[in-house]
């Protein structure tokens, strides 16, 4: 596979884009590699600049492929002064920047920079990392091997008694003792407080009987995993089961319909096909999924209104639910690649119904 820098490039050129600003620090962290928090890359179609600040010279020398030119700025320079040198040098007239920034950095480049005309980008870089290189892959591959390891983990810790919140500290510790930052806060729910599809871990505790939803995942060397498991304290009732189950079908149902050339719409509709049978898809009201990269949500989406036409290398979420206000909710969710010829699901924790303890 080719560069991201490479097929960067070659999307800048079909669009008719002579040059570009990239300023989003996951577009930086993705082309180049550098994972600081302050780099700026402007790209050309001859050369490439990276760009950042003294405290991460060094960093950025250790990280930073070959295929940019590395510059650093140190007090009294800024960036500005280093960014109008950088776009002098490299005799730019025209440039896109990101049009994630905000209005003021916006206002800012036009008023600093008059010389050249900033034209809004339209996503390239987030489109082409909507495809991961097989490196990428393997330390996806590498972080959803963790949060299976941290579901086996905290499943021990489900019975009458304990906090959402003590089950919280211990994935949170999980992860960090296993060298992984937290993907996103993880979520512990339980009981009725498990129809909140992004509820809060408080000091609930569990009881018998109830739903506990755990989502969560690691970030290891920069990618992310996400997986979610709804488990029943002690007994399961026939309602639980039956929702859990229809639950399950839908997960199921959406990852048999996972393939190249089918459409996100297509994958999550796939999905409310069994819960709508079973009059429980007015309880399903968010997406099936997301892309799933150097961020949590990365570019890409399964959902109702997604025109995203799945590729071998995209990974997403596949993660259904049913909330039911009053009652619980249940959510089953797998990390999932597509490949040449079908999907390979990444997570492997179990998805029957486990009533524990
Ligand atoms: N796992 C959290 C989310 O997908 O938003
Ligand atoms: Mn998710």
């Amino acid at each position: 596979m080719k560069s991201p820098l490479e097929r960067l490039r070659a999307e800048l050129a079909r669009d008719g884009i002579g040059a570009a600003f990239i300023s989003a620090p996951l577009n930086v962290q993705w082309l180049t590699g550098f994972t600081g928090s302050f780099g700026r890359v402007l790209v050309t179609p001859d050369h490439a600049l990276f760009l950042t600040d003294s405290r991460y010279t060094i960093q950025a020398a250790e990280e930073v492929g070959e295929e940019f030119e590395q510059r650093s700025f140190g007090q009294p320079k800024r960036m500005v002064d280093l960014l109008n040198e950088a776009l002098a040098d490299a005799g730019v007239k025209e440039c896109g920047f990101e049009d994630t920034i905000t209005v003021s950095a916006r206002a800012a480049l036009e008023k600093d920079h008059p010389e050249v005309v900033w034209s809004p980008l339209s996503g390239q870089a987030e489109k082409l990392r909507r495809v991961k290189s097989p490196a990428e892959i393997a330390k996806i591959r590498d972080a959803c091997r963790l949060a299976d390891a941290c579901m086996e983990h905290i499943q021990r810790l489900i019975q009458p008694g304990i906090a959402e919140f003590d089950i919280h500290l211990e994935v949170e510790f999980f992860y960090r003792r296993n060298r992984a930052e937290l993907a996103f806060e993880p979520i512990v729910v339980s009981g009725a407080n498990s129809a909140r599809p992004h509820g809060k871990a408080s000091e609930k505790k569990l009881e018998r009987g109830d739903f506990v939803t755990i989502d969560c995942g690691g970030r290891l060397a920069g990618y992310c995993s996400d997986i979610t498991r709804t488990f029943v304290v002690e007994e399961a009732s026939d309602r639980t089961r039956e929702i859990y189950e229809a639950v399950l079908e839908a997960q199921l149902a959406a990852l048999d319909a996972m393939a190249p050339g089918k459409t996100g719409k297509e994958i999550d509709e796939a999905s409310r096909i069994p819960l709508r049978a079973k009059g429980l898809d007015q309880y399903f009201g968010h997406g099936l999924g997301h892309g799933l990269g150097l961020y949590v949500h990365d570019p890409g989406s399964l959902s109702g209104r997604s025109e995203d036409v799945l590729e071998p290398g995209m990974v997403f979420t596949v993660e259904p639910g049913v909330y039911i206000e009053g009652f619980g909710g249940v959510r089953i969710e797998d990390d999932v690649l597509v490949t040449e010829t079908g999907i390979e699901i990444l997570t492997h924790f179990s998805k029957e119904l486990l009533v524990l303890p």
